[in-house]
């Protein structure tokens, strides 16, 4: 049996700290001052964890590893900003896509991701073409990268579902090759009632394949959106709520108190999940307001107070719809609690939840999440001894931790000066 102690692992909502014994990769006990011996008297192998805030790794619930990097290529430069002209933009200029290129452009964002604390990711993609080149270069890449990372992907009709014509036909035919999230967007296609459909077929196409459901929902500054009521009461009425999540929904920012009132009671009893991009979004609406401008991110504060699910997510890294990006989560969850206002001191101890157990449930994950007997040993340690801390300095991970083997170790940084006040 593998047995590693990790020492002084300082848990969330925890005053001391406690050690973690794992045995082949699943953590057995979690308890004051362990032995460093096993009951043969052999030593057991030691990481001292030095009190540093250790959680659950980070999940990234919304992200189009199909476009990263493609900000500059030839003809998908987007001027206005806007998220129409990224699709725009993206459809002119997608034709030319092979597997390998998706392939090598998505693994240098993966890399950033995992070595930033993410070991869980729920990536996009775009099955609006007949070839479905991005798909298989994804779905080959899940197979490849599984010891690492965990990635649910989502058949996503980009283009429409009825805008692209057969766009139905190409994200049931993902499915069937493996995709494990039905995708859909609305407020894209060409009518409300062509909107409610592709909501309607993405219900049914959930239901026949025993897939999860992830909607681009209401991403605009329009307040007549209203494609989250139509998700949200079919999702209740077939009683699958905790498999959907509505991603965006912009235009709940601009709705009039007194519909979101009324919205808000169906969205607890359809349990819905909810994913915010505080930075892409920040970036995408608003572009059509002179002054004041609207932030156009939904609201996440309210809904958090409301007791629904919401996660926040990096959404893209340079592509047509955002020019930046990291993948770092602690850097969208830094931006997300200063756009909406959730700068209490619990708010911020809080916000750790926003990009881990949030966005857990979000994937559907949570049974087996968290630093708990019997789960996986998966976790992450943080240069912080508290979430305070955490959240204010913006630190970095220090350890990633995968079925109890060290995925990575990171060395905090050194700087070297001659100035003694610096020193
Ligand atoms: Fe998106």
């Amino acid at each position: 049996m593998a047995k590693i102690l990790f020492k002084n692992a300082k848990l969330r909502g925890q005053a001391e700290s406690k050690d973690i014994l794992v045995v082949d990769g699943i953590i057995s006990k979690i308890e004051n001052e362990l032995k460093c011996i096993d009951e043969n008297n052999n030593d057991i192998k030691v990481i001292d964890l030095n009190k540093n805030l250790t959680i659950p790794p980070y999940v990234e619930p919304h992200i189009h590893l199909d476009y990263v990097y493609t900000a500059h290529t030839p003809g998908a430069t987007n001027s206005s900003g806007t998220l129409f002209e990224g699709i725009q933009r993206w459809s002119e200029s997608k034709n030319n896509l092979n597997k390998d290129e998706v392939k090598e452009r998505a693994k240098i964002a993966l890399k950033k991701q995992i070595t930033t604390g993410i070991q869980h990711i729920r990536t996009h993609v775009d099955v609006t073409d007949k070839k479905l080149t991005a798909l298989k270069s994804m779905l080959e890449l899940k197979e490849e990268l599984k010891e690492i990372v965990d990635m649910q992907i989502i058949a996503f009709p980009q283009e429409g579902m009825y805008a692209y014509k057969g766009g139905d036909e190409l994200v049931e035919e993902a499915l069937k090759m493996g995709a494990d999230v039905v995708g859909a967007i609305p407020h894209f296609e060409y009518t409300r009632e062509f909107g409610e459909k592709s909501v309607k077929k993405a219900i049914e196409l959930a239901l026949k394949y025993d897939k999860l459901i992830d909607i681009h929902c209401d991403e605009t500054d329009d307040e007549q959106s209203r494609f989250l009521e139509v998700l949200a009461a079919h999702s209740y009425i077939e009683g699958i709520g905790e498999k959907v999540t509505a991603s965006h929904t912009c235009a709940m920012h601009s709705y009039n108190n007194a519909y979101t009132y009324k919205l808000f009671k169906l969205l607890k009893e359809s349990k819905l999940n909810f994913i915010a991009c505080p930075t892409e979004n920040i970036h995408l609406q608003g572009r059509f307001d002179t002054y004041p401008k609207r932030r156009g991110i939904t609201r996440v504060k309210e809904m958090v107070e409301a007791g629904l699910n919401v996660c926040f997510a990096q959404d893209s890294i340079s592509d047509p719809w955002y020019p930046l990006g990291t993948g770092n989560l602690m850097n969208i969850l830094d931006s997300g609690i200063h756009i909406c206002q959730m700068m209490s001191f619990e708010e911020i101890n809080n916000s750790l939840d926003l990009i881990t157990i949030n966005g857990a449930k979000t994937l559907n994950i949570e049974k087996n999440y968290g630093i708990k007997v019997g789960n996986k040993a998966n976790f992450i340690v943080l240069n912080a001894k508290n979430e305070f801390e955490a959240i204010r300095e913006r630190v970095g991970v220090l350890y990633s931790i995968r079925n109890g083997k060290v995925l990575f170790e990171k060395i905090p940084e050194v700087i070297k000066s001659n100035c003694d006040f610096i020193r």
